[in-house]
């Protein structure tokens, strides 16, 4: 679906972005400055990896995966999610539930399963949505548009330290591996692959806080 200009504008702030770039955290800060609901799509994809893990699915297996995706028995709740009535907040932020998720989400009945669940989150509250192809795909209507990036050595000196690592040891060089790989597989991909839609303002965060980025966003909020 391509947006034009005669659709209403939603009350969406889409903000996409590679892994480890920054978005999670700058979406839900700019969420709760305006006070909308916020949509983290990637756990969506996290859940649907986890849960094909956990049915001994392997992450090929498009059509049983998708109906997996359908009936994801998921609740969110402020600080936690729950899969199938246990907290698995934790438990879908490995690196290899994160390759799972990179990989069943390059398969189009995945995608498509998850589509209209991902636009249920939108109420009249608004909301600001983080991902891949929040701009292109899930809100092309969307009323700022945003694609968040950085260097892949910055974000890979960010996730080292937000593991408590050092940001330029042998821990570094397998970070920066797995983001470079993650990043080729969602670049690469046929369906909605990772790239700013035609009209999303671009936001390099390599030398910016994340307070920065907020503020930034904010003011293209302001301006709209
Ligand atoms: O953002 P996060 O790292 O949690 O996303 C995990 C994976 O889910 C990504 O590597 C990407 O392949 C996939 N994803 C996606 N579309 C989205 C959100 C995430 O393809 N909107």
């Amino acid at each position: 679906m391509v947006a034009t200009q005669f659709e209403p504008r939603l009350k969406v702030i889409a903000i996409d972005g590679p892994s480890a770039s920054g978005k999670g955290t700058v979406a839900a800060q700019v969420a709760a400055i305006l006070a909308r609901d916020y949509l983290d799509s990637g756990a969506l994809y996290r859940l649907t990896a986890l849960y094909a893990c956990q049915q001994n699915i392997g992450w090929k297996n498009e059509h049983e995966i998708a109906a997996l995706a359908y009936r994801l028995p998921v609740v969110f709740r402020a600080n936690s999610i729950l899969l199938n009535n246990v907290d698995v907040t934790t438990a879908i932020r490995t690196e290899n539930i994160g390759m799972g998720a990179s990989a069943i989400a390059a398969l189009p009945a995945v995608r498509a399963a998850l589509l209209q669940r991902q636009r249920d989150f939108l109420t009249s509250r608004g909301l600001v949505a983080d991902g891949r192809d929040m701009a292109s795909v899930v809100f092309p209507q969307a009323e700022l548009k945003v694609f968040l990036t950085a260097s892949a050595q910055i974000r890979a000196q960010r996730r080292a330290l937000q593991l408590g690592m050092a940001p330029d040891g042998s821990d570094y060089q397998k970070i920066l591996a797995d983001i470079e790989k993650r990043d080729q597989a969602d670049r690469s991909r046929t369906v909605a692959p990772l790239k700013p839609a035609n009209d999303a303002k671009i936001l390099d965060t390599s030398s910016l806080s994340i307070q920065e980025s907020v503020e930034k966003v904010l003011d293209w909020y302001r301006k709209i």
